[in-house]
Formats: C-alpha cells, structure tokens, sequence
C-alpha cells in the first residue's frame, strides 16, 4: 500500500513540476529509464567524437584545426557531464561503459555514418549539432535535476558547434563551383539521417508516452522533429543549397512545412548495427578501452596509495 501511496506522490509532485533530486525518493522504473536515456546520450557524445576526429589533421587551415579541437574536446566534457548525471542514480561508470562495448546500451544512430569531405564537418555542426541542440534545450527542463542542470551547460556549448559548423558551409557555398557541390553533397548525406536523430514516429516510439507523463520529455519525437525541420529549411535557403526531398513543401493550413517519409527501415538497420560505420566506432571505443586499462590501473593505485598514506598521518 505504501508504495502505492509514495508513486502517487510522485507524480504529484512531477505535475506540480517540481525537480527530482538524487536524495528524493523515486520508481525504479523512473530511475531505470533515466539510466537508459541519459547513459544513452552519454555514449552518444562520445562516440560522436569519432566521425569529426577524422577531421583534425586535415582540417584546411590552422583556425579550422583548433576550433574543430574545441569541439570535439567539449564533447568529451559533455559526456563525462552525462556519465556523472547518470552515476547519480546508483549506476557505476564502468558498469556503464560495459554496456556500450557489449552493445547493450545504444548510442545515436547519426554517428555511424561516415565523414567522407570536410563539407561533412560542417554539415554534422550544422545539422547534426542543430538538431541535438533542439532536443537538448527542450531537456534543460527534464524533471531529473542532475541532467536538467547538465543539458544547461551542454546547450551553451553546443551553440558554438552549430554555428561553426553553419559558417564552414557557408565558406564553401560562397567559395568555386566545386567547393559548393561539396557542401550540397554533405547535406544530401546528412539531412535525412538528422532526422532520424529524434527517434522513431511517435506512434512507434515505446517510451515517449510515459516518458512525457514524468516530464522527462516535454516534447514528443515527431514536436522536435519538425520544429526542426521548419528552423532548417530557412537556414539551408541562405546557403544556397537544396534540401534532399521533393516533397519538402510549406504548408500554410498547419503553418509548417510537410516533408517526405524517412527511411524507417534504413533507421532500424542501423540502430541494430548494421550502419555503415557501426563496426569501426565500436572497434575504436573497444581499443580505447583496453589502450587506457593502464591509466586506469594507475589511477586507481595512485588513490590508494593517498588514501593509505592519508590514514597513517591521521593515526
Ligand atoms: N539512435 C539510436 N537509437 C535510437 C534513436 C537514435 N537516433 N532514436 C531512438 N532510439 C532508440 C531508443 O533509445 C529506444 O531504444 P531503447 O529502449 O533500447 O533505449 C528505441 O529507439 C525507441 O525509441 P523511443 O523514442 O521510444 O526512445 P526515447 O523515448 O528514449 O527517445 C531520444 C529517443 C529522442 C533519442 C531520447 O532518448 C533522447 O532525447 N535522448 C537524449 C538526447 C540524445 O541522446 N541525443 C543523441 C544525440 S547526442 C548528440 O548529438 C551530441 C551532440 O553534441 C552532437
């Protein structure tokens, strides 16, 4: 009975809109897919760093070089902001990253395509880090304290990623002939995959429902998806480019724009791994694990070492 009692104070206290701290009470099934989404997003980030890190000894200038640096060095920030968000629910890090090496947890399916010219950098800022900025400002206002708080910090962040990566196509639309088909190509390659970023069709989506009930998403998929769509659209017109889908149309009776069906099952194949670069993020994240078990091993002998020496100068 008690139980009972204490899930219905919960959601009272979740429509009220209140935060939920680590020290509050909370269903296990809040907790469990907390865990899952925020550890989910954590991967993501890192994972996320593979792709642009391509990039980095063949960006075209020195200034490109250090603000693609900055970049991926604030991804890796970001994901050790979502670990530590997600440690707060009684999960350890290691647990977590077990998870991702034996394909247990997921990470977004946009980071198993492949960055074939440096237009993809620009279009992975843009339109990647566009669409992930969406989601995540909508998630500064999560009811989990710790990964609202997280996603502020992110948000700023992320910004700049979009914005640098806006201004690296608009270099090349505005430079040769060639130079423009590079970045046409990079959004013929991207658009539809930034899409699938915001998860299946809301009538397909598992966990949108109760997920919108604990206010850990305030929008669905399908809101995100085109609120998207609709910032983009503009955004590719000053570009000067065009967006890969004949049926892209705006439609004044709704006041957004209608857009072609997305590839579902390309969605699926790759979130069960068989995307381009599935195999070789996974092959990276496993030899960074196992290359860093030795700076793991000396962290860990270093702390004991203080924490023994710590206790004899107290005895
Ligand atoms: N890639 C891989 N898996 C996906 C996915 C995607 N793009 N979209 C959905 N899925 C998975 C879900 O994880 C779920 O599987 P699971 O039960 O094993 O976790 C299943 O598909 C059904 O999807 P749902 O819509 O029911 O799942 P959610 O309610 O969790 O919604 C989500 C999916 C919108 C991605 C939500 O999890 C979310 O908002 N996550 C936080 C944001 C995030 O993770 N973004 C990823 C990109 S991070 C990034 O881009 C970093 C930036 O710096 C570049």
């Amino acid at each position: 009975m008690q139980e009972i009692n204490q899930e219905k104070l919960f959601q009272e206290k979740i429509d009220r809109g209140e935060v939920i701290e680590p020290r509050d009470w909370l269903p296990e099934k809040y907790r469990k897919t907390l865990i899952r989404q925020i550890s989910q997003h954590a991967h993501s980030e890192i994972v996320g760093m593979l792709p642009e890190g391509n990039w980095i000894t063949r960006a075209p200038s020195l200034r490109r070089k250090v603000a693609l640096l900055a970049k991926i060095q604030d991804e890796a920030g970001h994901g050790l902001y979502l670990y530590s968000a997600t440690e707060t629910l009684g999960i350890t890090r290691e647990e977590l990253y077990q998870q991702l090496l034996t394909g247990k947890a997921k990470y977004s399916s946009i980071f198993n395509y492949p960055t074939l010219t440096w237009a993809d950098i620009g279009a992975i800022g843009w339109l990647v880090d566009g669409a992930a900025i969406v989601n995540q400002v909508m998630l500064t206002r999560t009811s989990y304290g710790p990964y609202a708080r997280a996603m502020v910090r992110i948000c700023k962040e992320e910004s700049f990623h979009q914005r640098q990566g806006y201004e690296i196509l608009l270099s090349l639309c505005n430079g040769t002939e060639v130079q423009k088909q590079m970045a046409q190509d990079a959004l013929n390659r991207w658009w539809w995959p930034s899409l699938m970023m915001f998860g299946p069709p809301d009538a397909e989506s598992t966990h949108t429902e109760q997920s919108m009930k604990w206010k850990i998403k305030l929008k669905s998929n399908d809101e995100l998806r085109q609120y998207f769509i609709d910032m983009t659209v503009e955004q590719a017109r000053v570009l000067g480019i065009t967006i890969p889908d004949p049926d892209l149309k705006w439609n004044e009776e709704r006041g957004h724009y209608d857009f072609g069906e997305i590839d579902w099952d390309e969605f699926w194949q790759v979130v069960k791994g068989h995307g381009p670069c599935n195999k070789e993020r996974m092959a990276a994240r496993q030899g960074a694990w196992d290359e860093g078990a030795w700076v793991r091993e000396a962290a860990v002998a270093y702390a004991e070492k203080q924490a023994a020496k710590n206790i004899a100068e107290t005895v």
